[in-house]
């Protein structure tokens, strides 16, 4: 990385370092880059110790000014976003049952003949707006995606700037040739969600005539053939605990009311046997951290049979063999929050709900940020023709690292793993790697 390319991000890897899942942090962060963008903190310390320049110091009313932008911008302002976001009323869930034209379920394929190849792209956690989230996205669109699905975190609280800055301009999100969607993440909640619901989802969607985007009109919605059904979901809504002591009330991220009615009253309205891969931000079951398994056990009242499960949240990337939690549904779990955060690595899988279900994960050192080892940044490409999904994940350096290919059947509901492949020698094996397709 060249200076002139960290100079044209606001932020870099080491400024999203030690981010605690604690909205009152993340709100400090916000103002702290406001802060630092109006006020040259790196200027302003060197003028201070090079104290017997005197002439180089700024006069008493430049710096009566700088306090006054501290005290604006990093206490008054931080306070005020924090508890006007966790205090005031979220935003509306979004429905489908309000709009005309749109029940949220839409066609991956355009030829009536099933066989055309559809290119997904995922990536989760990947709005940092840092020179890594830039590569990412260049490297997933390189795949040339007809549809690209973020699985959510606009960091630090997903403002309109921020999402403006980390999807639109500083750093930009691949859009899909037929349709980019977003998921809901915690870190969009930490605002409410407000500027998710009403700034992000409009600009994304199907895309219509003339290749403009018809808006996402809810945070869940479901992309099929006659085959599968990839559904994502919002399991960030309700991710909040108690605010003000958020580490200790801990939310369990329940499905809404709103996505089990939609899922029950139109997505499997028939008794619909297609391959089902869920994708969400949160971890239904983790090897590494506290797992949020209530939407799981939820969805097992309305679908009983095994599914494939993509998440984020966590930032790293791992793959987990069938595994279920409680009387929850059964699911092969994959965890690809390495989109644009620092990469966790160096924490082994520890006594947590999916500990017995790891296969391998990558730990690999990419660099040092702020003195810390972390791991390579990535995403995933997803390809679907007729009843074959491959799922093919990449590091930022568009390196294959594993591959994965399943056949649906719609017949008997069942899917199948045929093939898994090691493409990096240097991921962490925990168990035999075709376990996580058996
Ligand atoms: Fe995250
Ligand atoms: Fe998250």
């Amino acid at each position: 990385m060249t200076k002139g390319q960290e100079k044209k991000h606001n932020r870099n890897l080491e400024d999203m370092r030690d981010l605690h899942r604690s909205p009152l942090q993340a709100h400090n962060r916000t103002q702290a880059d406001l802060f630092r963008r109006k006020v040259d903190v790196e200027e302003l310390v060197e003028d201070l110790v090079e104290f017997d320049e005197l002439a180089d110091l700024k006069s008493p009313s430049e710096y009566a000014n700088l306090l006054k932008d501290f005290l604006s911008i990093r206490v008054f302002s931080w306070l005020r976003h924090y508890l006007a976001s966790r205090f005031g009323a979220r935003h509306p869930f979004p429905d489908y049952t309000t709009q005309s034209d749109d029940n949220g379920v839409y066609r991956l394929d355009k030829s009536a003949a099933g066989d055309e190849e559809i290119r997904i792209g995922l990536a989760g956690d990947w709005a940092s707006g840092v020179y890594e989230a830039d590569v990412v996205g260049r490297m997933m669109r390189k795949f040339q995606p007809h549809f690209t699905i973020h699985l959510g975190d606009t960091y630090f609280v997903g403002t309109q700037q921020e999402i403006e800055e980390n999807f639109f301009s500083v750093v930009k999100w691949p859009l899909g040739s037929r349709g980019s969607f977003a998921v809901n993440g915690n870190h969009e909640m930490y605002a409410k969600g407000k500027a998710y619901f009403e700034y992000l989802l409009p600009r994304l969607g199907m895309r219509g005539a003339e290749r403009t985007f018809q808006g996402q009109k809810a945070s869940y919605f479901c992309l099929e053939n006659d085959h599968w059904r990839i559904i994502a979901l919002d399991t960030a809504y309700h991710a909040l605990g108690i605010p003000i002591v958020e580490k200790l009330s801990r939310a369990n991220c329940t499905l809404t009311g709103a996505q089990r009615r939609w899922l029950k009253d139109e997505v499997f309205k028939t008794d619909d046997k297609r391959g089902v891969i869920f994708l969400s931000h949160h971890q239904y079951f983790s090897a590494f951290e506290t797992a949020y398994s209530r939407p799981g056990i939820q969805l097992a009242r309305i679908l009983d049979r095994p599914v494939l499960w993509i998440w984020a949240h966590e930032h790293r990337m791992a793959v987990y063999k069938k595994g279920q939690v409680g009387d929850g549904m059964e699911v092969y779990g994959r965890c690809i929050g390495h989109g644009g955060m620092p990469v966790e690595i160096g924490y082994p899988p520890d006594k947590r709900s999916g500990r017995d279900f790891l296969v391998a994960y990558d730990d690999r050192r990419s660099r040092f940020a702020d003195g810390h080892p972390v791991g390579y940044n990535g995403f995933a490409n997803m390809t679907v023709k007729g009843d074959e999904v491959t799922i093919d994940y990449r590091d930022i350096e568009n390196q294959s690292m594993l591959s994965e290919t399943w056949v649906a059947n719609n017949a008997t509901g069942q899917i199948r793993g045929i093939d898994i492949q090691l493409k990096q020698p240097e991921l962490t094996l925990v168990r035999g790697l075709t376990e996580a397709i058996s």
